[in-house]
């Protein structure tokens, strides 16, 4: 339905794309509004000498406001860098720099993180002298909230899970997550894989910080958002500084700005903004979005179906039921075991998937598994790609 929004479509009539958790497509609007930005109205934000300067910077700040307008919170409350793992890096930097985390804390994440937000921990705990630990999922993949009250002690001073598994697909339930927490606890959610698929409401789930990467949701890559708590704002010191951070700089010392500004050193990325925010008007907020939701749960069900009818020859990670979930699949084959050749045997269809770890091998090992393939949907995915895809896996 969606498809012949893409130029990626038109310029590679074969290709089936289902490698959409790694990243999404970006249609044509996207595409053309940038170049037309570019054509049109950029130069170097932050200077206010020049009329194009001034249409280039409020382009940027209308991207802030757009994304404050997804996720129901303040545009005063977001600042923007390159990409998740850069967000996570640049929040745990700033915690330990600002004291907020000290030696003999902990810091406690979940089992099924992305490595984007277990190795910025692990690294900073090895020089800081602060401990990282995980909580676990049960048997039927649910938190498993007697680990968490056995893991929560005293000196947890972070918590910080992602929203969305990016190898099951599950949708966990941060806000009960949150309801767990004591008020001092610093709490991070990474949103890389529930933003692109649904509504979001961060004020609702209440977290201190939350990190989001554009290219997941149409946007160009090295676009990144980090929604911060006014009161971390304040807070926490920055991991980065130059241009644009400080209030005054003197032999003596520097004072620092206020706000967000503080977290964004240098020429920020002003096309990748302007990206984001034509794909967020492309998505046109709230009732698109629940389109979005909408035709990826129909998918859902089909994809699911489908897997029922193999289950046997391939074993789908996670469950069958279609609640809870976004379109990402992870699933090992009983008789093939070799990832490279089944990923060459997809690609020699024109069938982009991914296969391996997914960045995530804390899940992976708990679950005994030495890699699995996924396939990962979006918005233009449509009957006849999933179709194909599980014509080829029938075949294997
Ligand atoms: C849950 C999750 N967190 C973080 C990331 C890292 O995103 P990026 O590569 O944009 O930094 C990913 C990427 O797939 C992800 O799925």
């Amino acid at each position: 339905m969606y498809k012949k929004d893409f130029p990626i479509f038109e310029h590679n009539p074969w290709l089936v794309f289902l490698d959409n958790g790694a990243s999404c497509q970006k249609p044509k609007m996207v595409i053309d509004w940038v170049s037309d930005f570019v054509s049109h109205d950029y130069a170097n934000i932050h200077r206010w000498l020049y009329e194009l300067s001034e249409r280039s910077e409020k382009a940027y700040y209308d991207s802030k406001i757009a994304v404050a307008n997804l996720l129901s919170c303040k545009a005063s409350e977001i600042f923007y860098t390159y990409n998740s793992t850069y967000g996570i890096n640049i929040i745990a930097g700033s915690l330990v720099r600002s004291k907020v985390l000290q030696k003999w804390d902990a810091v406690l994440i979940g089992i099924w993180e992305h490595h984007a937000n277990v190795l910025p921990w692990q690294i900073l705990a090895e020089e800081y002298g602060f401990e990282v630990k995980f909580f676990g999922i049960k048997n039927d993949y649910s938190i498993d909230r007697d680990d968490f009250v056995i893991k929560y002690t005293d000196n947890v001073k972070v918590v910080a899970c992602s929203h969305v598994s990016n190898v099951t697909g599950q949708i966990y339930d941060v806000k009960k997550v949150k309801q767990q927490l004591r008020d001092d606890t610093f709490f991070l959610v990474d949103w890389s894989q529930s933003v692109p698929h649904f509504v979001v409401d961060v004020v609702d789930i209440g977290c201190d910080a939350l990190v989001f990467t554009g290219h997941k949701m149409m946007a160009y890559t090295g676009i990144w958002w980090v929604y911060l708590k006014k009161e971390w704002l304040k807070k926490l010191s920055p991991m980065i500084a130059g241009w644009w951070t400080i209030e005054d700089v003197s032999v003596t010392g520097h004072t620092l700005t206020s706000g967000t500004d503080k977290f964004e050193a240098g020429t920020p990325n002003i096309i990748g903004a302007v990206s984001l925010l034509k794909a967020i008007e492309y998505v046109d907020n709230i009732w698109w979005m629940q389109k979005i939701w909408q035709h990826e749960q129909e998918i859902v069900k089909k994809v699911l179906d489908w897997f029922k009818l193999l289950a046997g020859k391939v074993e789908l990670i996670w469950t069958f039921v279609s609640e809870n979930r976004v379109g990402a699949f992870s699933f090992v084959l009983k008789n093939q075991s070799n990832f490279n050749k089944i990923w060459e045997i997809f690609a020699s269809h024109n069938i982009a998937v991914r296969c391996g770890w997914h960045c995530a091998y804390p899940l992976h090992k708990q679950l005994g598994l030495g890699g699995t393939c996924r396939m990962s949907t979006y918005i233009y995915n449509d009957d006849q790609d999933i179709e194909k895809f599980f014509e080829v896996l029938s075949g294997i």
